[in-house]
């Protein structure tokens, strides 16, 4: 009898991961963000694409995670929205190996504090593989989303979204 080779896991797939940070060009009232939130996580199921959304500080952070094609042109279609604004890529992995949020096309989370954005991307690297690129540190990231935090109070014109 031939010793078979040990084969990847039956959901093994090419996956690609993004995280991205963008500033909000105005608060969504409640009925347009519930929209955002329903039509993408649908799309995004459609497209067998998970990930997380979290808003606030005047800020969204992003993560994404699905086949490479859908992934690519999902960050097309969101470089173009003018509902935010200025995304910025703070990681990339051309070859993720196991999905961190595989049952949930898309965990929308609001008022989130400066903390809850950097435990994201903290949890994002400590999870994520060695083929991750990063292009924003935690520090970076972590003084982007503090600036946006004290901008957002000095104005507080607008609320921020729900
Ligand atoms: C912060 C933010 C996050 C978004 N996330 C997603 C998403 O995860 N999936 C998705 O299909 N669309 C998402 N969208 C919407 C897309 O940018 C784009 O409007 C949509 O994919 C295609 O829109 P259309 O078919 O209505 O033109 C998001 C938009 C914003 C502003």
């Amino acid at each position: 009898m031939t010793r078979r080779k040990a084969h990847a896991p039956a959901n093994h797939e090419t996956l690609a991961q993004l995280l991205y940070c963008s500033r909000k060009t105005r608060a969504l009232p409640a009925g347009e963000l519930r929209t955002l939130v329903e039509r993408g996580a649908r799309r995004n199921h459609g497209s067998r694409i998970s990930g997380t959304l979290l808003a606030g500080c005047g800020l969204y952070l992003q993560f994404l995670e699905g086949p490479p094609a859908e992934i690519d042109a999902l960050w097309t279609l969101l470089q173009r929205d003018r509902r935010h604004a200025k995304p910025v890529l703070v990681m990339q992995n051309p070859r993720g190996v196991s999905r961190l949020y595989p049952a949930h096309p898309m965990v929308y989370q609001g008022q989130v504090t400066p903390l809850q954005f950097t435990s994201l991307a903290r949890d994002v690297r400590e999870h994520v593989n060695a083929h991750a690129i990063w292009h924003l540190g935690p520090r970076e990231l972590a003084q982007m989303v503090d600036r946006s935090a004290r901008r957002q109070e000095r104005t507080a014109k607008e609320p921020d979204d729900e």
